[in-house]
């Protein structure tokens, strides 16, 4: 992965616990750095004399040419405590070029309606997506459902705001507060299956909206992908990110270990035309995170199994995949995993990033 300085150009408070960090693209990066709505960077800093990289959604939007992240405030982060105390107009910040696979869907037919669902910071790819959706889509029409503890905590309110003041017929804003209490039931509260169908039957119409994007933890993500596939909603018409994941399920990987105790897997990993060979005890941590204890430079962004940066084909011995959201049918028919999720199984495994 390469990373390349890239100096703050402004920097502002959002909200108490959030920062908008815009950063200034040389023009011989800019084609480098050319963004769709939706995707993230990922940034390196340096903390006690080791590397610590986090992945941040880009929330501007690219027809602008601006390149700002949302950054909030985690307890004990380390990147996110760094950024927010310390970090300064004209710092320079080591960035690897925009990715990510949740963006707008190519050929989109006119007019379109779509349904964006977010919670706390996963507004920030949301903001990017919907602005160019209204932006460049003269017909589209767009309903946000988002999530937030207090209406103080509302990440990008005032540029949401400024949006739909901006396309005032064509996006509505549903603020839901977890922590606060409102006249409308509805909106008190997490996203919940009964508040979906009450939303399919008085706000929205199923069968008429093209494209769903959802970004928000995992317990939501799944409990919408759920409710819309029963709903008729085909995967294709559902786009997700998945923020703060929880990743692998501890439980199934102490499983694993259990049944595979006193084993060991022997891994090769190809990356860049390099090799690095490492042992595993079978089952007992995935192979990503077991190559990146011991100093391995591997791609990676969620580590919840939707990226699809880990990705990487296995051309020998035997994984169990805990999640693959990111990965289609006939990817994984074809051999690919995803790193980040996939607990070692058999004595011998070969798997190649290249390919
Ligand atoms: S790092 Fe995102 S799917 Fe593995």
């Amino acid at each position: 992965m390469e990373f390349y300085p890239l100096q703050i150009s402004n920097i502002e408070k959002n909200t108490p616990d959030c920062i908008l960090v815009t950063f200034e693209i040389p023009d011989q990066l800019n084609e480098l750095f050319n963004y769709r709505a939706g995707q993230y960077l990922t940034m390196k800093i340096g903390v006690n004399g080791n590397a610590v990289i986090r992945h941040y959604s880009i929330c501007s939007c690219p027809i602008d040419k601006e390149c700002r992240v949302g950054i909030k405030k985690i307890k004990e982060g380390v990147f996110s405590s760094v950024a927010h105390e310390h970090w300064k107009k004209g710092d320079v910040v080591m960035i690897s070029p925009p990715t990510g696979k949740f963006c707008i869907p190519e050929n989109l037919s006119d007019p379109d309606n779509y349904i964006a669902y977010a919670a706390g910071s996963g507004i920030t790819p949301i903001l990017s997506i919907i602005s160019t959706l209204l932006r460049k889509q003269r017909n589209a029409r767009i309903k946000l459902f988002y999530v937030n503890k207090t209406s103080a905590s509302i990440i990008l309110k005032e540029e949401l705001e400024a949006l739909k003041n901006q396309f005032m017929d064509r996006l509505e804003i549903f603020y839901f507060l977890t922590n606060e209490n409102r006249s409308v039931s509805l909106l008190n509260g997490r996203i919940t299956p009964e508040k979906l169908d009450i939303i399919f039957n008085v706000l929205a119409d199923i069968t008429q909206t093209n494209h769903h994007f959802i970004c928000g933890p995992e317990p939501m993500l799944l409990m919408l992908r759920t409710y819309l596939m029963n709903h008729g909603v085909s995967k294709d018409q559902i786009h997700f990110e998945l923020f703060h994941s929880e990743g692998t399920s501890k439980q199934l990987v102490k499983n694993i270990a259990k049944e595979h105790q006193d084993e060991t897997s022997e891994i090769t990993l190809i990356e860049g035309g390099k090799s690095f060979k490492y042992v595993l005890p079978t089952g007992s941590n995935n192979i990503l995170d077991g190559a990146l204890a011991l100093s391995a430079d591997l791609p990676f962004a969620c580590k919840g199994g939707v990226c699809c940066t880990c990705r990487a084909k296995l051309l020998e011995g035997e994984v169990k995949m805990m999640v693959h959201y990111g990965l289609e049918d006939d990817e994984i028919e074809a051999g690919y995993i995803l790193t980040c999720q996939a607990i070692p199984l058999s004595e011998k495994i070969l798997i190649d990033y290249d390919a």
